[in-house]
């Protein structure tokens, strides 16, 4: 009797996980989830102080938050910035507009960053927008950006705007298992058509923030959104990688790794990597100035993304 009960459960999980599949590969991505809807009503007062907050590894948020900020300076605000890990959070609680940046890793929102949001201050009623950096196409990212909105609603921000700006991807496995022409067909982003977009994006905000203009959002239904809700995709790196360490020959001591590291795994005095903690960031891999920095991915050493645009010659162009 049980028995049954099991098999039936198992075969209508089968079946229920199957149509699911084709589900999603006959329709493509979809709208699915309803939501993203502003659960707050946005708070009276001047738009007179913002808070730019990014989380960047290989510096594409960065360059944009910067130029977000720099956009909302000459609108006449005062404004705060930084990386998260530099940032004093109790600041965003004097903010009137708050605007939040993060790459797309595996599909989402980095784990490191989507744990600081958490644990920040109330933002009851503050105009927030979001944005996301990502690397090619087919990347989740519209909903990684969903999930950064929802975050900052979580917190009690009113969404005003969100948006997506795409660069070369900052993904080593990607070139060091040879598939360089992937990145390559974007070596010349950002450009200045990114650029553009990012400053309406800020004058957006701002004019949404002002004109009390809120927005919502649904999420698309993609095998990738339901998968990275099952599992942590940068585990499926660690399945494949083999043992993390820095070489000792090599490693200069600039502690650039070090510093770059959401998850504090690194020991640079005894040139050992933690893999149970690491996520995968790839944020002392790129940064490392002397690739001394050892994983692998699928047996192939990975090469990080500055050695990779040295070798390619690409210079990475910066807003005017
Ligand atoms: C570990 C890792 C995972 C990534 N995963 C994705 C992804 O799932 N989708 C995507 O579009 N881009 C992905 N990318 C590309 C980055 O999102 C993109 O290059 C981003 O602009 C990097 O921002 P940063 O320079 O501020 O760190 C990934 C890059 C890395 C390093
Ligand atoms: S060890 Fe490297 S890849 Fe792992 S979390 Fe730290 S910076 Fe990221
Ligand atoms: S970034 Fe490279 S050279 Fe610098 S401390 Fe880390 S491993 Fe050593």
């Amino acid at each position: 009797m049980k028995s049954g009960y099991k098999n039936r459960t198992r075969r209508s999980f089968l079946r229920n996980g199957m149509g699911l599949l084709a589900l999603i590969s006959l329709s493509g991505p979809a709208r699915l989830f309803a939501g993203g809807k502003n659960k707050t009503t946005m708070k009276e007062g001047r738009i007179m102080k913002a808070a730019v907050v990014w989380f960047s590894q290989a510096g594409h948020t960065e360059r944009n938050g910067k130029l977000i900020a720099d956009t909302l300076k000459k609108e006449g605000l005062s404004v705060v910035l930084g990386d998260y890990r530099d940032f004093d959070r109790t600041k965003l609680a004097t903010a009137d507009l708050i605007i939040m940046g993060s790459p797309v890793y595996y599909y989402d929102v980095p784990r490191n960053f989507r744990e600081w949001l958490g644990r920040i201050p109330g933002i009851e009623g503050v105009p927030v927008a979001a944005y996301v950096t990502f690397g090619g196409e087919g990347g989740n990212q519209h909903n990684a950006v969903c999930s950064l909105a929802e975050l900052l609603q979580k917190k009690g921000g009113v969404l005003v705007a969100m948006d997506k700006f795409g660069n070369m991807s900052t993904y080593p496995p990607t070139w060091s298992m040879g598939y360089d022409k992937k990145v390559l067909a974007y070596r010349f982003l950002p450009d200045e058509n990114t650029f553009a977009h990012v400053r309406s994006f800020a004058k957006l905000s701002l004019d949404n923030a002002l004109g009390k203009k809120t927005i919502s959002y649904e999420k698309e239904l993609d095998f990738r959104e339901a998968i990275k809700g099952t599992i942590a995709m940068w585990t499926g790196f660690k399945l494949f990688s083999g043992k993390y360490s820095v070489d000792k020959k090599t490693c200069i001591h600039c502690n650039k790794c070090v510093m770059k590291c959401p998850t504090g795994s690194i020991d640079i005095h005894s040139y050992s990597i933690n893999k149970d903690t690491c996520i995968a960031c790839m944020g002392c891999v790129n940064n490392c100035p002397v690739q001394a920095v050892n994983m692998t991915f699928m047996g192939k050493r990975l090469h990080g993304f500055f050695d990779f645009l040295k070798k390619n010659r690409i210079q990475i162009k910066e807003p005017v």
